[in-house]
């Protein structure tokens, strides 16, 4: 596919709000799992209270970052972020059941299917809109620091990870997929066929 087709079947404008508005949405769910988690992790050590402290500060970051670029660009919230702040919730009570392993799983899951849509979006605004592009590339370094320390704090190997973990993707990726209205997943097919 060529860049013009590549333009043609995603117009920047809709494209672009799409965009902010899973990515709005998505960092609203990952401050309600990380807050949720936190409500427990004092029975765990001193690392993980930090780590879960530390991400939620940041996710706030992230979403007041991306509400700024709505506003800049007329775009309002997703009108489903209430159901993202729910299910945060829950999925952050969920892994809480695994304990402190639960909970580094479920952040590697979460932020490694968010990694992967944050690099096609990067790839995409490239050259159509360096300011948000730019803003997506910081965020991202903060989103893969917090999926190296999920992925350091479990055992992939184990079966109930896997389980887990497979679980967390699934939903994630329905979410993210359904919030976009299936952009997203038909930009990475279209931008691998770029390649
Ligand atoms: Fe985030
Ligand atoms: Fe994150």
């Amino acid at each position: 596919m060529t860049d013009a087709s590549l333009d043609a079947e995603f117009p920047l404008v809709r494209t672009r709000r799409r965009i902010l508005k899973v990515n709005h949405a998505g960092e609203c769910g990952a401050i309600a799992i990380y807050r949720a988690q936190r409500w427990f992790s004092s029975l765990w050590d001193e690392d993980l209270n930090g780590f879960l402290a530390e991400a939620e500060e940041h996710e706030i970051g992230h979403r007041d970052r991306f509400r700024r670029a709505m506003r800049e660009r007329g775009v309002s919230p997703c009108p489903g972020t209430a159901l993202w702040v729910a299910g945060g919730y829950i999925l952050g009570l969920v892994s809480v059941c695994g304990g402190k392993r639960g909970v580094y799983a479920c952040t590697a899951a979460v932020e490694r299917a968010v990694h992967g849509h944050l690099d096609e979006q990067i790839e995409f605004l490239a050259d159509r809109d360096d300011a948000l592009t730019d803003v997506i590339r910081e965020i991202r370094i903060e989103e893969a620091a917090h999926m190296n320390e999920g992925e350091a704090g479990y055992n992939p190997n184990c079966q109930s990870a896997k389980g887990f973990t497979g679980f967390v993707t699934v939903i994630v990726e329905a979410l993210i997929g359904l919030a976009t209205f299936g952009d997203s997943h038909r930009l990475r097919r279209a931008l691998r066929r770029t390649c």
